[in-house]
């Protein structure tokens, strides 16, 4: 059957965006804001989001960026952190608590080496009904292999706190995909649109592209394979997520480059164009509108956005950053909500 060339859904989520801070958050925010109707974003800014009032005066800021746009807030989990600090933080609405391993990516330097010291935090992430989210890498595993090496980690978590509810952040391996679809309804993942559709030798496999580089990083065509069948599958485990990651143009074309994918004025075509080619397009509102919300217990959002069959090509560079398949046409166009 031949795809419509446009298709209207529910005003989408994503459940994985960095807006960073300072006077570049505003254009991030507002790119944000023309096409989701709430964003989750991450803590790892300097210094990172953990207290209720480090939450609350990010929140704000945000809003005043981009006041049509819902910011979810998340808190980072520090080593040590108590139950009170976790109970105070779910008062100044948070939804989440993000875990991240000692130095497996961007600000990451006060990450977490041992499990052990955030029991205490994660068991009150569980009795206040919030979310565990993971960055599931181990950290010194071989580069391809650190998120598998993780996974024993998420099975344990998972079993320690029965009621728990876990997102393995950013899938990106055979292996991932299969812990998360093995494990019980309350544990998911969130999968990009990098992840989705690129792999190393996108990467690497010709020139350097350091705009693809991130953490962790797009890896084999079976891995990539594995992800696609298990979102063509309609698979309400597995929910979108863009892990959209700006660093100005310098900061990814250097030396010593940072690892971060600006994939949201992109994620949606991109996304139309996966689903499309295969025949399901119908497949994309639950992927990006529904599951997350539902896994989240968020009602779904008012509005919709309309995706257009339309060739249109990416700018070179958007508020100094330059965007995933930056230069490139696409042939599906996400209009403004
Ligand atoms: O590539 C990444 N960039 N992965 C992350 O986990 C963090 C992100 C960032 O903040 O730049
Ligand atoms: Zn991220």
């Amino acid at each position: 059957m031949r795809e419509p060339a446009e298709i209207e859904i529910r005003t989408p989520d994503d459940f994985h965006v960095h807006l960073r801070q300072g006077p570049a958050l505003s254009g991030y925010a507002r790119e944000a804001a023309r096409r989701f109707g709430r964003v989750l974003v991450m803590p790892n800014t300097l210094p990172p989001i953990a207290t209720p009032g480090e939450l609350a005066s990010y929140r704000a800021e945000i809003r005043s960026a981009a006041p049509e746009l819902t910011a979810l807030m998340t808190f980072k989990i520090q080593p040590g952190m108590d139950r009170a600090t976790v109970r105070s933080l779910r008062d100044a609405g948070a939804l989440a608590g993000k875990y991240y391993p000692l130095g497996v990516t961007t600000n990451s330097e006060d990450g977490i080496s041992d499990t052990d010291s955030v029991m205490d935090a994660v068991a009150a992430i569980e009795a206040e009904g919030l979310v565990l989210c993971i960055h599931g890498e181990e950290p010194g595993a071989e580069i391809l292999d650190r998120e598998r090496a993780f996974l024993p980690r998420l099975a344990h978590l998972a079993r320690s706190f029965p009621r728990l509810r876990i997102v393995l952040e950013h899938v990106s391996s055979a292996a991932g995909v299969e812990a998360v679809l093995a494990l019980p309804e309350r544990v998911a993942g969130t999968v990009t649109v990098h992840h989705l559709l690129y792999t190393m030798d996108d990467l690497i496999g010709g020139r350097l592209d350091p705009h693809l580089f991130c953490k962790p990083v797009v890896k084999t065509r079976a891995d990539r394979s594995a992800l696609q069948r298990a979102v063509l599958d309609g698979n309400r485990k597995l929910f979108f997520g863009s892990d959209s990651a700006p660093h100005p143009r310098s900061a990814k074309e250097s030396a010593q480059g940072e690892a971060g994918v600006y994939a949201m004025p992109v994620s949606l075509p991109l996304l139309a164009g996966f689903f499309a080619e295969r025949g399901a397009l119908d497949r994309i509102e639950d992927f990006v509108s529904r599951f997350g919300a539902e896994f989240y217990g968020l009602p779904p959002n008012g509005g919709s956005l309309r995706l257009r069959r339309a060739r249109w090509t990416v700018p070179e560079e958007i508020d100094g950053v330059v965007p995933l398949a930056a230069g490139r046409e696409m042939a599906w166009r996400a209009l403004d909500r």
